[in-house]
């Protein structure tokens, strides 16, 4: 099976990577331009690099994956069994994209997205083909869960499909129903955003919150390294979309959330956030 996926970032290159480690998967890696997807490539390889570095992993495995992904713009997702879309968290932006692939991809070629928060009905409104949620975790290779969503008008077997892709690349697919940050986002990023309130209530330091969290709750990290490791961008969408669609006041994204992000402090791949990592 081939899969396309759109957007070579932090998100994209981990799905990719997640697929092209499979047998049975060759991936088409995209972004805006050529470029963008091939730093998402290189991106993977460095993390093998490393892997191989550490005695973790074999050279000659490293190649044979990575000469599984190929590079480029959408147009190279025409032949694709299955789309992922894992762009910026934006509703227009998905929606154009999706809209575009429809005329250049097979007619029975699977649509899904990674969106975190959106609605999976609105992102496939207007096309020709349903689309699901098919919402991975940072780090994608890593992490065991993908929530599927299923929009109005996802039928039950796509559904299935979907689940049994998940469990092919090794995942465990939880079905949820449509609803702003779905299950895990509801309850993860307001608690890093309550993390953010208490360090600018100046009630404990980061490093005090984080080892809170990680000895008190079991918490494998703590809340506000694992904002740099999302991106304090993406959480600061996710905090305003569940506000916007709930309008409750307890979803309001704290301002020290905001401030960090105007000034792009976004965490891990801005080089700083909570912590340093230059
Ligand atoms: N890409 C690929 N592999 C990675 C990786 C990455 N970015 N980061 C870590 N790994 C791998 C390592 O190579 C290592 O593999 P091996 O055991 O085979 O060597 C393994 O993961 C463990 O890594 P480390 O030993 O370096 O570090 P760790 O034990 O602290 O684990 C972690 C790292 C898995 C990230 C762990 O800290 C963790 O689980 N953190 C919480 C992550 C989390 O909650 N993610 C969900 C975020 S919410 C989200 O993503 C949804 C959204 O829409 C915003």
């Amino acid at each position: 099976m081939k899969v396309g996926i759109i957007g070579a970032g932090t998100m994209g290159g981990g799905i990719a990577q997640a697929f092209a480690q499979t047998e049975g998967f060759t991936v088409a890696l995209c972004d805006i331009n050529n470029e963008f997807a091939a730093n998402g490539k290189n991106k993977i390889a460095k993390g093998f690099e490393k892997r191989v570095s550490k005695g973790k992993m074999e050279q000659a495995d490293a190649d044979k994956i990575l000469a599984k992904i190929t590079t480029g713009t959408k147009e190279i997702c025409a032949d694709c069994d299955l789309i992922i879309e894992a762009a910026i968290e934006n509703m227009e932006i998905k929606k154009q994209t999706f809209k575009e692939l429809d005329e250049i991809c097979k007619a029975d070629a699977i649509f899904a997205t990674n969106t975190s928060s959106l609605s999976i009905t609105e992102i496939g409104s207007g096309l020709k083909r349903p689309i699901i949620g098919m919402h991975f975790f940072n780090p994608a290779p890593v992490m065991k869960l993908v929530e599927i969503i299923a929009g109005l008008a996802t039928p039950a077997e796509l559904v299935e499909k979907i689940k049994k892709i998940s469990e092919d690349i090794g995942k465990v697919p939880v079905q949820v129903q449509e609803a702003p940050g779905f299950v895990v986002n509801r309850i993860l990023i307001p608690m890093i955003n309550e993390a953010v309130g208490i360090y600018a209530e100046g009630i404990a330091s980061v490093e005090g919150i984080d080892a809170a969290m990680k000895l008190g709750a079991n918490h494998p990290i703590g809340p506000l390294a694992l904002g740099d490791l999302i991106g304090l961008d993406v959480c600061l969408a996710i905090m305003d979309v569940l506000y916007h669609e709930t309008g409750d006041s307890k979803y309001r994204a704290h301002t020290l959330l905001r401030k960090m992000v105007r000034g792009k402090q976004l965490g891990q791949k801005t080089g700083k956030g909570f912590y340093d990592y230059t």
